[in-house]
């Protein structure tokens, strides 16, 4: 996928009433956006699927709906206040702003795309002979540029573990990394960065208490394990999962919903016994790429990458990345968060937060495993995947190959004419197929740009009432992906969409 594909889809998303810019008449509020009509159907059937995947499917995980105002103290205790920092630094020539950490991974990513090119071209060469893990150890190129990744990354990993923002400046500078916009090297320092968004509670400015907009759903969840887990009677291994905004004051937000400031994250918490948490690291990495293949973007789409640097809470952390339109890039954390955030609540709030294990006969602080993924992140993952520029033997179409269970529209209905009585079949149509689901009535233009129209939102299914209709009943039914069309029974309209649609089907996937 290519830059221009990516422009491409942002227009696209924009006319057919995906995403707009927020407050648009206004020029604008920086990466910040609005969800359109079809934009919003997308957006909830994700959630449907992943809370479905989640709160459904396991019998020993609940959902919650936590508020995003929360007591100052959370933050402390979390370690947010103090250490939720970014590192940034401009560019004196463009006056542009950077993540250090993101220029430097960048420029590391480069070195590890010559690597791949260099295996490619060798495997092409050697055909069925090529042995990749001999030539990864041999070939001098390689080996060359692997030692360059290796010493990178351990001084990297050192420089951030320090917070040593000098150091961050020098990596950068003696790796002679240049502003893309500009091209030099003439680099401000390294500063830190708070991405929490803080604001008023109360109505005199005197004593108005200071709060923050939360940056993650999880603490929501932690502050109410002991809520969850005695009126729910649940008893360990078991997970609480939320969908919800997170706010960040994102420095660079350059990538239209890949980082917003306003989003929404669908995280899971794993409550475990200490010691297993390995274990169910292990067991929800597994499951949670197993949901993301369902998806059928497809699989080589997909790949782990281990953290360099743990954040404070975590002892292992795994993304699931995805290939984005700008290379692969993290879509879900996963991560083995220990019995950090309940001790610190416990230790800042001076509340027991234990669990009573009968089999083990003591009590203990559970052990975390999160699961935490981007919801405007996975909608940016199948929108543009799914985007296609087609060419037909005399035209050319705009399709959204939308997984057919996530489409905004599952069918549209539409009458040849606006006449004998055919719009009046159709709306019959149209109000029996609606009670199971969402579907779009259309009569206006030709029946050609109807289709175009309705590819071009994802629509799996159009459905056209002619004058045969009146004489037997029957529809032409036109699918999506394949332009096939075929003659069937008004009565089994119902059946066939429901065949291809049903989200039961993805979740039964996953059992
Ligand atoms: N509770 C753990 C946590 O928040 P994270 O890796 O900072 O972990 C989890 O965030 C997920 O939230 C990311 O994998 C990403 O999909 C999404 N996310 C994070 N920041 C985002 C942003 N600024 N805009 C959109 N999505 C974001």
């Amino acid at each position: 996928m290519s830059e221009d594909h990516f422009k491409k889809v942002i227009a696209h998303a924009k006319e057919y009433g995906f995403i707009f810019p927020s407050s648009e008449i206004y020029d604008g509020l920086g990466a910040v956006y609005d969800y359109g009509q079809c934009g919003s159907e997308l957006k909830n059937n994700i959630k449907q699927f992943w809370w479905s995947a989640m709160v459904r499917l396991n019998e020993n995980i609940v959902g919650i709906d936590s508020a995003i105002f929360m007591h100052p103290t959370i933050w402390k205790a979390s370690g947010h206040v103090d250490a939720f920092n970014d590192p940034l630094i401009d560019n004196k020539d463009s006056k542009k702003r950077y993540r250090a950490d993101v220029l430097i991974e960048e420029f590391r990513e480069k070195i590890n795309q010559k690597i791949g090119k260099e295996i490619e071209k060798a495997a092409k060469k050697f055909g069925d002979a090529f042995d990749e893990t001999q030539f990864r150890q041999t070939n001098p190129n390689v080996l060359r540029n692997q030692e360059k990744i290796d010493e990178l990354t351990a001084r990297f990993v050192k420089a951030l573990e320090n917070s040593d923002m000098a150091e961050l400046r020098n990596i950068i500078v003696e790796n002679e990394i240049v502003c893309p916009i500009s091209g030099t090297s003439n680099w401000t320092d390294v500063r830190q960065f708070n991405l929490m968004f803080e604001t008023k509670l109360g109505s005199v400015s005197e004593d108005a208490a200071s709060i923050f907009l939360r940056p993650e759903t999880a603490q929501g969840i932690f502050v109410n394990y002991l809520n969850v887990q005695k009126t729910g009677r649940m008893k360990i291994p078991f997970g609480i999962a939320q969908i919800g905004k997170a706010f960040r004051n994102e420095i660079v937000a350059r990538q239209f919903i890949f980082r917003m400031r306003e989003f929404e994250q669908m995280e899971m918490q794993f409550f475990v016994r200490p010691g297993s948490e390995m274990e169910w690291f292990a067991y929800w990495k597994d499951k949670r790429l197993t949901w993301h293949k369902a998806l059928g973007l497809g699989e080589q789409n997909y790949r782990y990458h281990d953290h360099d640097k743990l954040a404070h809470y975590a002892n292992a952390a795994t993304d699931i990345e995805f290939n984005f339109p700008f290379g692969f890039k993290e879509l879900e954390g996963i991560h083995s968060r220990t019995d950090f955030d309940l001790s610190q609540h416990q230790n800042f709030s001076g509340k027991k937060i234990q669990y009573f294990d009968p089999e083990m006969n003591e009590s203990y602080v559970p052990y975390v495993v999160e699961t935490s993924i981007g919801l405007d992140r996975t909608f940016l993952a199948i929108l543009s995947t799914s985007y296609k520029e087609e060419q037909l033997e005399n035209d050319t179409r705009i399709v959204l190959s939308i997984p057919p269970a996530l489409a905004p529209i599952k069918a549209a209905i539409l009458p040849l004419l606006k006449k004998d009585g055919l719009p009046e079949i159709a709306r019959q149509i149209m109000k029996t197929l609606s009670v199971d689901f969402n579907c779009q009535y259309e009569e206006k233009d030709t029946i050609g740009k109807r289709y175009r129209r309705q590819d071009a939102i994802g629509t799996p299914f159009c459905i056209t009432v002619d004058h045969q209709t009146i004489e037997d009943q029957t529809v032409t039914l036109r699918e999506r992906d394949s332009m096939k069309q075929e003659r069937i029974h008004i009565e089994k309209l119902g059946s066939v969409i429901d065949n291809k649609v049903n989200m039961n089907k993805l979740l039964a996937s996953l059992i």
